[in-house]
Formats: C-alpha cells, structure tokens, sequence
C-alpha cells in the first residue's frame, strides 16, 4: 500500500492504493469517476486517456502510486458548472459520436493537443488532427466528424484564450 493524495478535479483526494492500482482502477472504482472508459487495457485504444499535470496520459497505463502530487482532469472535469467544454460542444454539433464509448478519451485527447499546438504557435491542420489520434481508436463514427469537431473547437479555444490574454 502506498498513500497517495492528488487533486483530481480540482479536489484535494488522499487515499492508501495497493501499489499495483492502475490510475483508471483508482478513478473508476476508487473515486467512482465512470466517464473515464476501459476498452482494451493494453495502451492501444485511448478511451482511457485523462490528463495528468496538463498533459493527455492513457490512465490504463499509469500506476496511481506514481501520481502522488499530481493534478488529474477527467471528462468530469472539463465544463465549468453548466458550460460545457468548448471541445465537448464541438463533438454535439458535429456529430462527433455514436456510441460514445470512445469519447471522453477522444475529447480529452484532443484539448490537449489544442493546447500543445497553440503553445507552441503552430497550426492543427486536418493532417495533423489526424496524425495525433492515432492513440485514439473509434469502432463507430469514421473519425470524419471527430476531426471536424477538433478543429471547429481549436478555433474556439483559440478565441477564449485571446480574450482572457
Ligand atoms: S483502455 Fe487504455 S488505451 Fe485502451
Ligand atoms: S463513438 Fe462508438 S467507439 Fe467511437
């Protein structure tokens, strides 16, 4: 057992994990966060991807015992009260889903590498939208409209960072 305390969505969690607790067991099950999906348990499909410190991890793949300091985001996380994320708006009105397991991961992926382009000042073309979800695997919607919605949030993310700058 190793103790741990994160902050996982803005909350201050500290608990005793078996060392061997992947972090998708520890937000699953432990903290009953559930939009966090499993669909293979071997870094193949992303549903499992959250961020930690920023940054998109697939949590299938992290042991919670490592994670002692860290902030974790889920799908949870991301809208403010009643406002959706900007992401998560673009995935409604493009249709970006069917089923839906793959979402939270497709969604979590894609504001982080909105947020990696933007920092670095380069442009999140089609080709690269494409380029960068190849962690991210969808059994449903033929990506088209999960492209569509990244870029059509990119731009927004865009206009909310230029107005708080
Ligand atoms: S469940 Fe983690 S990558 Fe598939
Ligand atoms: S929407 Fe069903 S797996 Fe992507």
């Amino acid at each position: 057992m190793t103790k741990v305390s994160m902050t996982v969505n803005g909350k201050a969690v500290s608990r005793d994990v078996p060392d061997n607790t992947l972090l998708v067991e520890y937000l699953r099950e432990g903290l009953r966060l559930t939009g966090t999906h499993v669909g293979c348990d071997t870094t193949q499909c992303g549903a499992c991807v959250v961020h930690v410190n920023g940054k998109s991890v697939k949590s299938c793949t992290q042991l919670a015992a490592s994670l002692d300091g860290a902030e974790v985001t889920t799908i949870e996380g991301i809208a403010a009260g009643n406002d959706l994320h900007p992401m998560q708006v673009a995935f409604n009105d493009h249709h970006g889903l069917q089923c839906g397991y793959c979402t939270p991961g497709m969604i979590m992926t894609g504001i982080d590498m909105v947020n990696r382009y933007q920092a670095e000042g380069k442009d999140l073309t089609e080709e690269a939208i494409r380029f960068e979800l190849e962690g991210n695997i969808c059994r449903c919607t033929g990506y088209h409209n999960i492209v569509k919605a990244i870029d059509d949030a990119a731009g927004k993310m865009s206009s909310v960072a230029k107005a708080a700058e």
